[in-house]
């Protein structure tokens, strides 16, 4: 997740305006950024890794002339956050600029080919295949205008975007084009605007214009065009008055980015899908070659690696330990050696007690692999190789969108060390494959068909005493995940354990009406997990079950139930049934009166021991 800018005003100096919207899209990203003009002719270009502030002390980001202008405020996916790495991109002539949020999928084949062709790359971006890839265009059409050449760019591009482009050879106009990712427009007596989100602008003008999936727009001082992609044709839209204050709108209209975020993650497993093979491939060959693997990690993360643990062992009959990173150094700290791999994972890359097991196995010269959403992180820079989680900036203290894609890319790890080792049938891996394919829309049926009756469900046990929260073999992490949401943000102390473990000790706390979360998914644990719901139900304890659509066994002894599409794999549900139970926190959470964005006590990064 990136935040774009992109200006064309009738009169006066566009960078200030730019500046001061990329300011306003921070919380998009914020490890690099970088603002081009166009003044005379001549393109003009800042840009530098760092805070927004940081940077303009030292470039003064406002100091550069031209009316006309695009900037971007980065979240680092493909090549560190460095200089040369931050946007704006060029072509080789200097004469194309680029800015972009969203992943290239294919811009190893465009790079390669351009390469060949000539072109001289400076940075590891996808973003930068596409300034030479419309450069490389007009040098096949001289005759083509620079829109012609960005649309015919634009069909040989796949993956997710939203570009600004400028270029000396049309100084009077900024091209922007979207696909998957954000991109509105915003008009007013000054000029015209597009960005990635409405608060960049939403401080100068209400009027705003969206730009669909497919579609391209064409800003010059008098107005804007749209047309589509695929066939150039024109589409007429009128703009809409936003009623949000600046305040919500960095939310979009919701109210916590807690639930932003949570709706966020269709799109935000769309993007971990996206991943790169290449890393996916090479963390796969030292996960192979690992004698012992340990998965270390906090809190949420920490569940991510408990529920991988059983996808490494299920899938490539890998044995892997999940472990504590508070606990690390005391517990395996004395045995870890050469031969040990360290999975690190963190959301921040920065929590202290992961970086503490980090440090302690480096310096036993274990081999160090980490996932972690923020690169550039400290967790970053001390990995043997690392995989960035593409969630984009999570504000919510509490991880929601982090946690599934850290599943999303686990799976996809467990999945290739299964084909590399030939363990699983190639029917059983297709099959996955289409699965994982599938979850960002599960995800986003969860949430369009659970959301009102969870509310339901909250306000019925919001004054509970206590929870379980219960499941058996992979869905013990979900229930773990499930028991920390509501418990950070709703304050109820709730317990969870694998529910074959309720007759070693904590069945003797239920008593009448005692809520019992049951995660269900119909695997092969369905029907062992069924004698655990009968030994609560024996008991008074009110059941809410999250099981798959249509499991009437389940529906017929629950209180409540919440359904998730059925026919996912095993290995593969924490992922869709983490998503109720998120939501059932947050209703939880307002239902108490609690803000669940800042719950007390937490901080988002934990950087003491
Ligand atoms: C819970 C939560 C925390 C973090 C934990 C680790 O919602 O967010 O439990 O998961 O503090 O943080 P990271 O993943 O940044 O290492």
């Amino acid at each position: 997740m990136c935040g774009i800018f992109g200006c064309v005003l009738k009169e006066g100096n566009a960078a200030p305006l730019i500046h001061a919207s990329l300011k306003r899209l921070e919380y998009r990203g914020y490890d690099s950024v970088g603002i081009a003009t166009i003044s005379e002719g001549k393109i003009y270009i800042k840009k530098d890794q760092g805070k927004i502030d940081d940077v303009h002390k030292i470039l003064n980001l406002d100091d550069l002339p031209g009316n006309i202008g695009i900037g971007h405020t980065r979240w680092a996916t493909h090549g560190a956050p460095l200089k040369v790495n931050a946007h704006p991109h060029t072509d080789c002539t200097g004469e194309i600029v680029v800015v972009h949020n969203g992943i290239i999928e294919n811009f190893i084949e465009l790079k390669n080919e351009l390469q060949n062709l000539g072109h001289n790359f400076v940075s590891k971006t996808d973003t930068e295949v596409m300034a030479h890839l419309i450069e490389e265009t007009l040098k096949q059409n001289p005759k083509l205008t620079f829109t012609q050449a960005v649309l015919d760019s634009l069909k040989r591009v796949e993956g997710s975007y939203a570009f600004a482009i400028i270029s000396t050879r049309e100084p009077d106009k900024i091209v922007c084009a979207r696909n998957e990712s954000p991109l509105v427009l915003g008009i007013n007596h000054q000029g015209v605007f597009c960005a990635s989100d409405i608060p960049a602008f939403l401080a100068i003008t209400n009027k705003a214009v969206m730009v669909n999936n497919g579609e391209l727009a064409i800003l010059t001082a008098q107005g804007y065009e749209i047309r589509k992609i695929s066939d150039n044709t024109p589409i007429t839209r009128e703009p809409i008055t936003i009623e949000w204050t600046p305040e919500m709108a960095v939310k979009q209209g919701y109210p916590h980015f807690m639930i932003k975020e949570i709706h966020e993650q269709p799109e935000t497993l769309r993007n971990t899908l996206r991943m790169q093979e290449h890393y996916l491939d090479l963390l796969t060959t030292f996960l192979d070659r690992a004698n012992e693997v340990f998965l270390v990690a906090c809190g949420t993360s920490y569940h991510a690696c408990l529920a991988a643990s059983y996808m490494f062992s299920k899938l490539a009959f890998l044995p892997t330990f999940p472990v504590y990173a508070s606990e690390f150094v005391e517990q395996c700290g004395k045995s870890v050696s050469i031969d040990s791999t360290i999975l690190a994972v963190s959301q921040s890359g920065e929590t202290a007690d992961t970086i503490a097991a980090v440090t302690c196995a480096q310096q036993r010269a274990a081999t160090i692999l980490s996932l972690t959403n923020v690169i550039g992180s400290t967790l970053t820079r001390i990995s043997r190789v690392y995989i960035g989680t593409q969630a984009g900036p999570e504000i919510g203290v509490a991880a929601t969108k982090t946690f599934t894609s850290q599943l999303s890319v686990l799976a996809q790890l467990a999945l290739k060390l299964a084909k590399k080792r030939g363990k699983v049938s190639q029917d059983e891996i297709d099959s996955l494959e289409e699965n994982l394919q599938k979850l960002p829309d599960l995800a986003e049926t969860i949430v369009n068909t659970q959301e009102e009756k969870i509310k339901q469900i909250a306000k019925k046990y919001a004054d509970s005493k206590v929870f379980f929260f219960l499941g058996r073999g992979i869905s013990t992490a979900t229930a773990f995940e499930g028991r920390l949401k509501l418990m950070e943000i709703a304050y109820i102390p709730s317990i969870a354990f694998p529910a074959g473990e309720s007759k070693h000790g904590p069945i003797s706390l239920v008593e009448n009406g005692f809520p019992v979360v049951f995660v269900c998914p119909k695997d092969e644990c369905h029907k062992t997990l069924i004698g655990n719901i009968m030994e609560m139900k024996a008991r008074g304890a009110h059941i809410i079950a999250v099981i798959e659509e249509g499991d009437q066994e389940i529906k017929g002894l629950a209180d409540d139930y919440i359904e998730v599409p059925k026919g996912i794999p095993s290995v593969l549900s924490p992922i869709p049934f983490a998503v109720p139970l998120q939501l059932l926190a947050y209703y939880t959470a307002l239902e108490k009166g609690f803000n669940p964005d800042m719950p007390r006590n937490l901080a988002k990064s934990v950087t003491v021991k």
